[in-house]
């Protein structure tokens, strides 16, 4: 199947070209709003063209470079090379490729991190500035001449209606059954015109398969068959294995108390090795039928799909190891009426997220004694990768879970530190914490309450004394108070770590 039968109006063939010329679109300064979410769906042949004008503009003494915006992550071809290119001069709204997360601490780069849900409605009312081209992978053109997603669904949306002209990637490697899994919500609008989103269950589809656009702005479209950067998953090792047994033990227990029913509330999980050992061991658990609301469908949620335990997913883009791509595309008819790919200001909106009332599972960087969670900054500096949706969610589910391995680097660093440098989830919106060495239920207790169950269920046993200590002392300083600190020494941990490479 070639691109170019995919692209089902002739009045559109004569737009067909080169990535080559559809880059030599894209001005100096432009602002560019490229489709992508999390290594899927993303361009990925205009922009590595792109990347190569750039450097070429470079090194004959020209400056170019541009503003992207996207649904989240992307993948080599796209942040990796405009990064490398030195061509970007601000990003949005999530980051996880290394040579640009370099280029942003190192001051090179501007970085917008914020909530995933809040991309459309900030572009929407321009606080983002004008949009000059939106670059937007797809998986075909409808004969009437609608966009058919391809496995992200993202800003697209909202980049296609914004945007001054349009180039389409038209990648023939997504499978064709893709087509009618989407559900693209037209019905949103700013204050005070909003009305209530009508959906009441994560399978309900409010909007249409299709995107609109108007075919004016189409200035190309490029023919892909490149796939997503599908990134391996690790076999889940002893310490994530222990995470998800104690999370499982908790999530029984709350269905043996009457709170929650046998197939749970909808899930919500974010990307990484521990989420997906913790999906693993939903497999085996007593729970079924099961529902995901989530933002990305991961390798755990098709095995979960495959064994019956989950009844379908609504997301708004696939995360997948290659093996479970090729699974996926090899057998997407299968999948199209349990999986509902939605725009991310539908996938990740607050309103359905309480609604729906989510298991909302998210790792953390590093969380303080009282129970507030740092999930973006190393050192309180340095940027990892940034908020994403964990925000959209923990704020706003039934349940708020934040999971991290005890240790990082080796031991050198502890988790669970007596101040966090930097904070993105107050501890009001942290309910769940879990380690490899156990759980912590926050709910309901005091700032003191929390320090003492955290310190002795989450810390790993070498920093356990000195947490103790940090504690006891913090309590008994002339200043005392609610959630007691020593401000001389609540980050003497983190400083210690830059001047010696050990927290210890
Ligand atoms: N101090 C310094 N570095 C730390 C650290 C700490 N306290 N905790 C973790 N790290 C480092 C790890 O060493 C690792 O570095 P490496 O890539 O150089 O090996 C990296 O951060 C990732 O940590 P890892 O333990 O592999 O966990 P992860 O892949 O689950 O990522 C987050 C953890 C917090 C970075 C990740 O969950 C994230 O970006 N969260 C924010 C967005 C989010 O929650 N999205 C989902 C919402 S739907």
């Amino acid at each position: 199947m070639t691109a170019q039968s995919r692209i089902a109006p002739k009045s559109l063939h004569s737009r067909i070209m080169s990535a080559e010329d559809a880059a030599a679109l894209v001005t100096n300064g432009a602002t560019v709003g490229m489709s992508g979410f999390t290594g899927s769906g993303y361009p990925k042949a205009v922009p590595l063209a792109l990347a190569a004008r750039i450097e070429e503009e470079h090194a004959a003494g020209n400056p170019f470079r541009i503003r992207i915006w996207s649904g989240a992550s992307t993948g080599p071809e796209l942040d990796g090379a405009l990064a490398k290119a030195d061509g970007i001069d601000f990003r949005l709204p999530y980051n996880s490729d290394p040579i640009a997360r370099e280029k942003i601490n190192a001051g090179e780069m501007n970085y917008f991190d914020m909530h995933l849900s809040m991309v459309a409605p900030m572009a929407w009312q321009g606080f983002l500035g004008p949009l000059d081209t939106a670059v937007i992978e797809v998986s075909g053109i409808t004969p009437e001449g609608d966009l058919i997603p391809s496995s992200s669904v993202g800003n697209n949306k909202t980049w296609l209606d914004c945007a001054e002209k349009i180039i389409l990637e038209v990648n023939a490697w997504q499978s064709e059954a893709l087509d009618g899994m989407h559900d693209i919500y037209y019905g949103t609008a700013l204050p005070p015109n909003r009305v209530p989103i009508p959906l009441v269950r994560p399978d309900d589809r409010i909007g249409q398969s299709h995107f609109r656009v108007d075919p004016d702005k189409i200035v190309a479209i490029v023919e892909t068959d490149t796939p997503d950067r599908n990134a391996p998953f690790a076999k889940p090792d002893a310490v994530a294995l222990a995470i998800a047994g104690h999370l499982l033990e908790f999530l029984t227990h709350e269905l043996k108390m009457g709170r929650m029913p046998r197939e749970l509330l909808p899930l919500q999980s974010g990307v990484g090795n521990v989420t997906n050992a913790v999906l693993a061991g939903l497999l085996d658990s007593p729970f079924e039928n099961m529902t995901a609301f989530t933002e990305v469908i991961q390798d755990g949620m098709l095995d979960m799909l495959d064994a019956g335990k989950l009844r379908m997913a609504s997301a708004t883009a696939f995360s997948l190891s290659p093996e479970a791509a090729e699974r996926f595309n090899a057998d997407a008819h299968r999948y199209r009426d349990k999986l509902i790919l939605r725009p991310q200001e539908i996938s990740n909106h607050p309103e359905l997220v309480r609604r729906l009332g989510c298991v909302a599972m998210n790792g953390l960087i590093e969380a303080d004694i009282y129970g507030n969670v740092n999930s973006t900054h190393v050192m309180g500096s340095k940027i990892q990768n940034g908020i994403g949706g964990s925000g959209d969610f923990a704020r706003n589910a039934a349940v708020s879970i934040f999971m991290t391995p005890s240790t990082a680097k080796g031991g050198a660093i502890s988790a669970i530190v007596p101040m966090a440098s930097h904070v993105d989830h107050i501890n009001q919106d942290v309910q769940v914490i879990v380690t490899e060495q156990g759980l912590a239920d926050l709910r309901g207790l005091d700032p003191k309450q929390k320090a003492e169950i955290i310190i002795e269920r989450c810390a790993h046993p070498a920093y356990r004394d000195a947490l103790r200590d940090y504690y006891e002392r913090a309590k008994k300083s002339s200043f005392g108070g609610h959630a007691p600190h020593d401000l001389r020494e609540a980050l003497s941990w983190h400083q210690r770590f830059i001047d010696t490479g050990s927290m210890k």
